[in-house]
């Protein structure tokens, strides 16, 4: 008789399931190497400047090195998806000569992950973010409880979050997550940080923006 952690079980893997395995452990594999390299980049890229601004989703970095130009006592992190744009950013950096900016390819949730821990976020800007407007794709919108106490735990009392959207739903989204967040305070008196018109901020006629405080 079969137990039942058996039943419906396969004695032998079939070829397809032989290969989805094999295709699974190869993008696991791949994922590990990526994360080695990214941590190695940034002990070496940022040793010694452990306090930093961060742009996840940066695109090509025009903010981030208009900003990054403007203090050259920050160290400022840009994180993207496309390699191709974070190219554009780093050629943004070669000319104008900014060795406090990087550009790193990566997700915002693995480049978290490898973060090491002595790193601060003393301000996380996201600007014009994709805003996933179908209800069935919200969970892939980059603002989450989960990345907020993320962000939180590497920011200390007073450090900020800032988000800026055109998309009027994403950006009620983010202030209905900030107002219920025990870690993080919206400062409606609070200035944005650095104003010049990202790629995306050019496209669009209004757009909405939101500070809140680390408390
Ligand atoms: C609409 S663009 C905005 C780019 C830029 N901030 C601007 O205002 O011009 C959104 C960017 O976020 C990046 N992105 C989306 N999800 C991401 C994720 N989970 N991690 C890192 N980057 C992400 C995309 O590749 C894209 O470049």
């Amino acid at each position: 008789m079969k137990t039942p952690s058996s039943v419906g079980a396969p004695a032998f893997p079939s070829g397809a399931e032989t290969e989805r395995t094999e295709a699974h452990a190869r993008e696991l594999a791949k994922q590990a190497l990526r994360k080695r390299e990214l941590a190695s980049a940034l002990q070496t890229d940022l040793a010694g400047c452990e306090r930093i601004l961060l742009e996840p989703g940066c695109g090509h970095g025009h903010w981030l090195a208009d900003f990054a130009a403007a203090h050259p006592r920050t160290t400022c992190v840009g994180v993207d998806l496309i390699s191709w744009r974070i190219r554009k950013g780093n050629d943004k950096k070669a000319k104008r000569g900014l060795p406090n900016l990087f550009f790193y390819k990566a997700e915002l949730g693995e480049f978290l992950e490898v973060l090491p821990a002595n790193f601060r976020l003393d301000r996380t800007v996201f600007l014009f973010p994709d805003p996933w407007p179908k209800a069935r794709h919200h969970r892939r919108r980059m603002v989450q409880t989960g990345l907020l106490s993320e962000v939180a735990r590497r920011t200390d009392r007073g450090g900020e979050f800032c988000f800026r959207s055109d998309d009027r739903p994403y950006f009620d989204w983010t202030v209905e997550h900030l107002e219920t967040h025990p870690n993080w305070q919206i400062e409606e008196s609070a200035v944005w940080p650095h104003e010049t018109e990202t790629y995306f901020q050019g496209l669009m006629d209004a757009y909405f923006s939101v500070i809140a405080k680390r408390v």
